[in-house]
């Protein structure tokens, strides 16, 4: 009596087609939280929340979803393509209760499971939330590189620190 097992209750498994919205308004929400004023306005521009519900759609085959027990309302995405952990957001609410470390460690087991042995990220230089969670895992700074992000009328170029991990 009189304290509790600290046990996750987090569950992952591959998102859904009726998880897009979901995904959507963490990733719209998140996005914000991370991007906003450190990136080129034509990006900010482009990440409408049409934009959102529309990425999240197409890109569902890519993501695995962390919901707060099986069956329950979606916390957090990965999106996982090839080598790159592309997408990682975890719903304000959900910030700093570990689940983030799931997610994360389970898109390096992704990236290994596709025959890679390094994966990489690209993050922006200003989000430090981030690159702090990052390299508490064991991901290193390979420095800054000019990321190519999906735009409106084609590709953005934005100043990017690339992390690198060996998985
Ligand atoms: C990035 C993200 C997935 C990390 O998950 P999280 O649950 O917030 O991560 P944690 O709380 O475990 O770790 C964050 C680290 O930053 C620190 N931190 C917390 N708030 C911070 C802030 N405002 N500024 C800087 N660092 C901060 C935490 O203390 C922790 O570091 P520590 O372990 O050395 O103390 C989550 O914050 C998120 O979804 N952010 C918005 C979307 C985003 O930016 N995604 C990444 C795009 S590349």
């Amino acid at each position: 009596l009189g304290y509790r097992a600290c046990v996750s209750a987090y569950h992952l498994r591959p998102a859904r087609s009726g998880d897009a919205a979901a995904i959507a308004v963490i990733w719209q929400d998140g996005w914000r939280d991370g991007h906003l004023g450190r990136v080129p306005e034509a990006l900010v521009a482009a990440r409408t929340p049409r934009s959102f519900r529309t990425r999240a759609a197409r890109r569902i085959s890519a993501a695995v979803v962390a919901t707060t027990a099986p069956g329950g309302t979606v916390a957090g995405f990965v999106m996982v393509v090839g080598d790159e952990v592309e997408q990682v957001y975890v719903a304000a609410d959900h910030r700093g209760s570990g689940v983030a470390g799931l997610l994360l460690a389970e898109a390096e087991r992704l990236v290994a499971a596709g025959g890679h042995r390094q994966a990489w990220l690209a993050v922006v230089p200003g989000n430090t939330r981030a690159r702090r969670f990052y390299e508490r895992r064991g991901w290193s700074d390979a420095g800054l590189f000019d990321y190519q992000a999906a735009g409106t009328a084609g590709p953005v170029s934005v100043p990017c620190h690339r992390y690198i991990k060996p998985v």
